[in-house]
């Protein structure tokens, strides 16, 4: 077949002027999307595969065209590729390669299908690989999580609101709490997958192929667990990835606010725990900074997945049905969502077992904030008073308190009589802290040993 001169592209044919050099550059996606190329090429072989069983490939076609996808692939992992921006894809590059070293037959492979269905089952392959890469450092993270509050379930720490101290709670049971978040987290990418592991191969350019093609057999062959219902749709659906980057937002929003936590708490007024100098840096001026770099980056880059989130819902929501080119602009920010938290998730995995903690800083500072003015009320509360009775009896003794400068379970009892005459000796049990948290004695609560049975469920879930 004669090329034509003017525009040597593959799809040259119908061209009578080659395209600007700044337009090919443009519109090219090479540099980003060659590290689709795995997948590239796995699909493509499927689709050989299925051409040969459905009879348009012979069985020599098929194999030499297997045999050449698979040297191809050797030959990126070698680094002796040279991708073309004049080939514009890494679908192209692949392709005019396989003509390039096995002839004419390599022609053959695009039959029956189209870049556009291609490029959407190349994403999925992709996006349910690093799913399973990214769930196993969801695990990882979960595991060290468990450990620490193995190590901290009897530890005492205030427990917040508003950033005041509200109640006394134990650290096992504050580190468990980021341990909830990742196990909702960790659902929804499983339940994320099943959308993704639909193979929209056979959809071509928008509606089907001619050809007498086995998509139930390509998608055997490459582990999609069913095919898509409808060619239009197929090469145009993207919610998939952008479920996938909203679940994403959300887990790198859960980081950001342990990073908060973990910036507080590391600071000399609080003085709660200390970062291992490996995941720290100094300042160029002040001599004496360890700034907490790792979790004020994570935080930081929450923003910038945040941020994904929105280009790619901006990307859909003008796009008439079906393919356009405008889905080209989907994949840097899926990559960088998926590089970002998978990045964000190893280095925490690796951080959270390094932290030290500072018990006694963490226990002074329960004592100081009127922490078990709640146990008061509702030691008087037992006692026959009404909540908001006791509610206002406890008030007015914490102002004394305050007043007089001193905690609460440093009041006399005489003092306490001159607010409440139920209040006997017994009251100093319930100003403990350990009386405080061992007091909360259900699921959920945060006394010791509840903790410990929410840190065994925790085991048992994260085996299953
Ligand atoms: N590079 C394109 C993309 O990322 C591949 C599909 C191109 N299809 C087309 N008809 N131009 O979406």
């Amino acid at each position: 077949m004669k090329k034509n001169k003017a525009n040597t592209k593959l799809w040259g044919g119908r061209f009578e002027q080659p395209t600007d050099a700044f337009v090919e550059l443009f519109t090219s996606s090479i540099g980003f999307d060659h590290r689709l190329y795995k997948h590239d090429i796995a699909g493509s072989i499927a689709h050989a595969c299925m051409l040969n069983h459905v009879g348009v490939l012979t069985n020599a076609e098929c194999k030499s065209i297997v045999t050449g996808l698979t040297d191809i692939q050797l030959d990126i992992e070698r680094g002796e590729f040279a991708w073309s921006v004049s080939l514009e894809d890494v679908h192209m590059n692949i392709e005019a390669r396989l003509i390039d070293r096995i002839g004419d037959v390599g022609k053959k492979l695009h039959t029956g299908r189209s870049r556009n269905d291609q490029i959407a089952t190349d994403i999925r392959l992709y996006l349910r690989d690093e799913i399973d890469a990214i769930a196993l450092e969801i695990t990882r993270l979960q595991q060290a999580l468990l450990d620490l509050a193995e190590k901290e379930t009897q530890t005492i720490m205030p427990g917040f609101t508003h950033l005041q101290s509200a109640q006394p709670v134990t650290l096992g049971h504050h580190v468990m709490a980021w341990f909830e978040m990742l196990k909702r987290d960790a659902e929804r990418l499983v339940d994320c997958k099943k959308r993704v592991n639909i193979m929209p191969l056979g959809a071509a350019a928008l509606a089907g192929t001619s050809y007498p093609i086995d998509r139930e057999y390509t998608a055997k062959l490459l582990d999609f667990d069913s095919v898509t219902e409808n060619s239009l749709d197929a090469v145009s659906d993207r919610d998939f990835a952008i479920e996938f980057v909203s679940a994403a937002s959300l887990i790198m929003m859960h980081l950001s606010r342990v990073s908060e936590e973990l910036i507080l708490w590391s600071s000399a007024q609080f003085n709660f725990i200390e970062i291992d100098d490996c995941f720290c840096t100094g300042s160029s001026i002040m001599p004496q900074k360890k700034n907490p770099d790792v979790p004020e980056l994570v935080r930081g880059k929450t923003g910038r997945v945040n941020g994904h989130l929105v280009s790619l819902l901006t990307l859909m929501k003008g796009q008439p049905l079906a393919y356009n080119k405008d889905n080209q602009e989907d994949k840097e920010p899926l990559f960088d969502t998926v590089d970002t938290l998978k990045d964000s998730l190893h280095v925490y995995a690796d951080m959270i077992p390094a932290i030290k903690i500072n018990r006694d800083s963490m226990k002074n500072a329960a004592l100081q904030g009127y922490s078990t003015a709640t146990d008061l009320a509702d030691y008087l509360v037992k006692k026959g008073v009404a909540f908001r009775d006791a509610h206002e009896i406890v008030g007015r003794a914490v102002q004394y308190a305050i007043k007089s400068n001193k905690e609460l379970a440093a009041i006399l009892l005489a003092e306490f009589k001159t607010f409440s005459d139920v209040i006997e000796k017994d009251v100093y049990d319930v100003l403990s802290l350990e009386g405080s948290v061992s007091a909360r004695n259900h699921i959920g609560g945060t006394a010791p040993e509840q903790v410990s049975a929410a840190i065994t469920r925790a085991k048992h879930w994260i085996k299953t």
